[in-house]
């Protein structure tokens, strides 16, 4: 997600910096290289051997080391950066930058880049609250810079209150989000569907099917990185939230629905979720109870909500562009053509969901692109690549129009 991105990370003396370490591993899980410069505060907290393990890189930590100016100018550090990222971000260091001090390597770099910088507050809940701070961090939102948290919470001088560095998992999709704000859906807003519903039988059993949720999650996440302010509506599953959308859990297809239409205006929409057609119209509010001997009590069903139609046929928030899926174990195609006429949606991405073809539970899915007057057939991809796929398309659709 951040493949290629590099980031200059700057850590300065705050007891956060133990967590940057830890922030280092996040961002380069997700693709970006990453360089640290330590101010002498910082090395208080985190040693250079330390930094230089999980980035596998030097760490640069004085202005005036004639072997580093020698090598890689202060100039040139910043130069051969995307962003530079301060965590953490002390009081001290906010009023350096918004005063323009340069004093050492770090704030040198602070003061001589071009670069977007990206700022992870983190300090004493009184520091953090007073007019002297508030204004800085004022003045460098006024300039551009991006200010990440801080969180409530705990801190490490035993006070509670606003002041703790952001957790480098939060960290990290900030700074996705960051980079997806540049990319090509930057400024629309999508609504995604995932997983599947659970449809109670009374308070402690429920009816449901085998989707796993990769797929929604998957797409969610790609729209989301091409700057799409996404939200996930999702079922019961075992994927965790995607960092950078906002998820909406919910269990039965009613409250899915009503998710969905309080998710809206939205100009895509992606309805991946494996919704229950039918739910049980005889739930109790009491635990069934088995009675031996007796007949087992029948379950009578009756039909739920079409949220892929519902969302095709409103009539003042239909999304521009608006996508089902079919999940069909035979005439894959016919049937997918023929569910894009009677829903209303613009296109189908249909799948085999065949026992034999492990879409649901695996990872990768082989699926056709229907539209109404095209059928592209999609080689086998992962889950992960089918979502980047679409997220391009829908973002091709946009570009000329669609929506
Ligand atoms: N869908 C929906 N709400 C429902 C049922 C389905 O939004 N109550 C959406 C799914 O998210 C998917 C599309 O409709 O995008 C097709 O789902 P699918 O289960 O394949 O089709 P059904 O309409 O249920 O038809 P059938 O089960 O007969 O194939």
């Amino acid at each position: 997600m951040l493949a290629g991105k590099r980031i200059l990370l700057i850590v300065a003396g705050g007891i956060a910096a133990y967590k940057t370490p830890d922030l280092v591993r996040h961002l380069r899980e997700r693709g970006a290289v990453v360089r640290c410069v330590l101010t002498d505060g910082g090395a208080q907290f985190v040693t250079p051997l330390t930094l230089g393990a999980v980035s596998e890189d030097k760490v640069y930590d004085s202005l005036f080391s004639l072997t580093d100016e020698h090598e890689m100018g202060h100039i040139n550090l910043s130069r051969q950066a995307d962003a530079l990222l301060v965590a953490p971000a002390t009081a001290n260091m906010l009023a350096k930058i918004a005063q323009g001090l340069a004093d050492d390597l770090a704030t040198t770099l602070l003061l001589a880049t071009d670069k977007p910088v990206l700022v992870a507050p983190a300090m004493n809940v009184r520091m953090w609250g007073h007019p002297a701070t508030q204004a800085n961090i004022d003045t460098l939102a006024g300039r551009g810079v991006t200010v990440i948290g801080p969180n409530e919470g705990d801190m490490a001088c035993g006070e509670y209150g606003m002041g703790r560095m952001s957790e480098p998992l939060e960290i990290a999709a900030a700074i996705e989000n960051f980079f997806a704000a540049n990319g090509r859906l930057t400024g629309s807003r999508a609504l995604v569907t995932s997983g599947p519903t659970y449809e109670p039988i009374d308070p402690v059993r429920y009816i449901a099917n085998r989707s796993s949720g990769k797929q929604g999650h998957a797409i969610a996440e790609a729209l989301m990185r091409l700057g799409t302010k996404t939200t996930l509506v999702t079922g019961p599953t075992q994927q965790p939230d995607p960092p950078g959308v906002q998820v909406v859990h919910v269990e039965s297809a009613r409250q899915m629905l009503v998710a969905c239409e309080a998710a809206l205006p939205a100009e895509i929409a992606v309805c991946a979720a494996a919704v229950a057609d039918w739910r049980v119209d005889t739930q109790t509010d009491q635990k069934l109870k088995k009675n031996t001997g007796a007949p087992p009590p029948p379950l009578m069903m009756t039909e739920n909500p079409d949220i892929l139609q519902t969302l095709s046929n409103a009539k003042n928030t239909r999304p521009g562009l608006v996508v089902g899926f079919a999940a069909e174990t035979e005439n894959v195609i016919a049937n997918a053509q023929a569910k894009l006429a009677r829903k209303g949606c613009d296109w189908i991405v249909a799948n085999d969901v065949s026992p034999n073809t492990e879409t649901f539970a695996g990872d990768a899915n082989t699926v056709h692109l229907v539209t109404a007057d095209s059928v592209e057939d999609w080689p086998r991809l992962s889950k992960a690549e089918v979502g980047e796929r679409l997220a391009d398309r829908i973002a091709d659709a946009l570009e000329a129009g669609h929506g």
